[in-house]
């Protein structure tokens, strides 16, 4: 008799191992595309240098996304069916990523976003996802840390919200910053939406500048943000604007030409940081590509540490082994921070607090969790 396949199928003894890397190198996020793969490629460079993992080396395979929660799929299908990739890593945008998490459940293949910081794609309601991990930090943290910091530090009264409502990550991100800042005696004097890709932004705006908020939270992409601060200066709007970790672009600033200095924003990572694990990968990646690694550079990188570290670890080189192995993860020392998964495949994790001060990033605080 025959025996049926299993899953998915083991890569040959001694052949490189596939790491499958899913992310948008075209579309509205190509820098962070961009960003993330500098950092898996670092990391995946060095770890062939070193040897590779259990003797076989590391082979990356990039797939394009465009930004879009449908190629993301076929994208992540096409890294495991065709490219037989034993690790996925990917995507960066929780939109994509909710795509992305069923397809390595299916085909039972770990997958790893450096990024998506939506609390669905690890674990829905009471539906876990075995094959799906991440790096970052989810977003009931990163909302909550900057409603205790707009409470607490800039002692803000009434804030209003500016939610991108197609888009699951800010969806999630405005409403735990909502909760917390209410549950601290906040008051959200105002809620209005916007559809990424709107250019003219006025007639939300103004609703806001009449609700009088001494603070905007904005928690959406950096594109749209960005224009979103323009048209708030010119409407005369003098509320602080803040937002999350979508803010972390250097677009942001040529867009915005100033107008959200004052502003503040939720990290992963902050380059400023002085600390000689964050300060030697810069180094290393400055070296490798002539420029600053932002926060999705860092966590590309990790999330590829991950990825290496689990397999140098892992019973035998198979999606299954290396799943095992990655569910095991503790105490790993990433760029972004020390890398514990807790039962739902979260890490446990700091946030940073970024100002915006003549039109550029500055660094802080670090918030534990
Ligand atoms: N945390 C963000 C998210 O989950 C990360 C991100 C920001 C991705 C901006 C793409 C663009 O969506």
């Amino acid at each position: 008799a025959t025996t049926a396949a299993t899953a998915a199928p083991a890569a040959q003894a001694g052949a490189p191992i596939v790491v499958g890397h899913v992310t948008s190198l075209t579309g509205d996020t190509a820098t962070f595309g961009e960003s993330s793969n500098n950092g898996v490629k670092l990391a995946i460079d060095e770890a062939n240098a070193a040897g590779g993992v259990q003797g076989r080396k590391l082979a990356l395979q990039v797939y394009d996304t465009a930004g879009k929660p449908e190629e993301t799929a076929t994208a992540a299908t096409r890294a495991i069916t065709e490219a037989k990739a034993s690790v996925v890593i990917g995507e960066l945008g929780s939109s994509r990523t909710l795509a992305l998490a069923p397809i390595a459940d299916t085909n039972k293949v770990p997958a790893i976003t450096p990024a998506s910081t939506n609390p669905k794609i690890t674990k829905d309601g009471d539906k876990t996802r075995p094959y799906m991990f991440r790096v970052c930090f989810i977003d009931p943290f990163q909302g909550t840390v900057m409603a205790k910091f707009a409470r607490q530090n800039l002692k803000v009264a009434k804030a209003a919200i500016v939610r991108d409502v197609g888009n699951d990550y800010s969806v999630g991100l405005a409403d735990y910053f909502a909760k917390t800042f209410k549950e601290l005696g906040g008051e959200i004097v105002v809620d209005v939406s916007y559809k990424s890709g709107d250019q003219d932004f006025k007639a939300q705006l103004t609703k806001v500048k009449f609700a009088k908020p001494d603070f905007v939270y904005v928690p959406g992409y950096y594109t749209d943000v960005a224009l979103i601060g323009r048209q708030a200066h010119e409407l005369g709007l003098k509320a602080q604007l803040a937002g999350g970790d979508g803010w972390d672009s250097s677009k942001l600033y040529e867009i915005a030409q100033g107008a959200l200095d004052g502003g503040f924003f939720t990290n992963h990572y902050s380059a400023d940081n002085p600390s000689p694990v964050v300060q030697g990968f810069a180094k290393k990646y400055e070296a490798a590509y002539h420029s600053k690694p932002d926060a999705f550079a860092a966590l590309g990188y990790d999330a590829a540490l991950l990825a290496i570290d689990a397999m140098k670890r892992a019973s035998a080189l198979t999606p299954d082994a290396i799943r095992d192995a990655i569910e095991k993860t503790s105490g790993l020392s990433g760029v972004t921070g020390t890398i514990r998964l807790d039962a739902d495949h979260n890490p446990v994790k700091s946030a940073v607090i970024i100002g915006v001060e003549k039109n550029a990033p500055k660094y802080v605080t670090t918030v534990e969790p």
